[in-house]
């Protein structure tokens, strides 16, 4: 087992999780997971290649060799800069098609092993608590109700001068929800000993001082120096 500590956060989108890892991550001078990238760039990268994500295998050979690379938020494959296509609502729904394979989610196990780095990591996803990092040292499990989650979505959609429908991303939100809670494999939920936190009525700020008020609780201070 590992010595690198790591803090899992799972909950469903729009929950605010990958909010809440970034800060956490930045208070802590650690590294950051954002795990549903990488699902995002095997779907966004099957339509580009013209792979049925619906084929577990093709899909699944397909990110077995893909060549990802992180520069701060931006993301690509290959020299190709697909930021934008992952970020997109059917980057979502396509990453959570791929998600449901298991032959997929053993090729994605391993990169996600691969970001595990001193001084600590912080892995934010659906089961990082339940299945990636369960050993990880502090499981936060972030919720909220589907109509604030498509709320919030909604707000960050028409800041971005985008026209959406809230009953549109709604019908999205839920459906991909039951998809992630429903399938057979690492299902959304949270860890036995995960601290279940409900967002719904609270801001991020609100949420980052709940946990960095548990991470210290842990034993987990700020790391003078991280890696690369
Ligand atoms: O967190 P994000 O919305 O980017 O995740 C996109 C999709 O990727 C999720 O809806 C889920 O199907 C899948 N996912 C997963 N396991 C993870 C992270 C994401 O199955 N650890």
């Amino acid at each position: 087992m590992s010595q690198i500590p790591v803090i899992a956060i799972d909950g469903p989108g729009g929950s605010g999780k990958g909010t809440l890892a970034r800060k956490v991550a930045e208070n802590l001078n650690w590294h950051l997971l954002d795990s549903g990238a990488l699902y995002r760039i095997v779907g966004c990268t099957c339509v580009r290649r013209g792979v049925d994500p619906n084929d577990e295998a093709a899909a699944a050979e397909l990110a077995e060799k893909l060549t990802i690379r992180f520069e701060g938020e931006r993301a690509f494959v290959d020299d190709d800069d697909i930021t934008d296509e992952i970020r997109s609502e059917d980057g979502g729904t396509l990453a959570s098609i791929v998600a449901a394979h298991p032959q997929v989610r053993k090729a994605v196990l391993n990169l996600q092993h691969g970001f595990r780095r001193a001084p600590g990591l912080v892995a934010d996803g659906r089961d990082m608590g339940t299945v990636v990092f369960a050993d990880a040292g502090l499981k936060i499990f972030l919720d909220a109700s589907a109509e604030e989650r498509a709320e919030r979505r909604y707000k960050q959609l028409k800041n971005k001068g985008l026209s959406v429908s809230l009953p549109g991303l709604l019908e999205q939100i839920t459906e991909r929800d039951a998809r992630d809670r429903g399938r057979a494999i690492a299902p959304l939920k949270p860890a036995e000993d995960a601290v279940v936190i409900d967002s719904t009525q609270m801001t991020i700020d609100e949420v980052v001082t709940q946990v960095m008020s548990l991470v210290s609780d842990h034993g987990f201070g700020r790391a003078a120096e991280r890696a690369e």
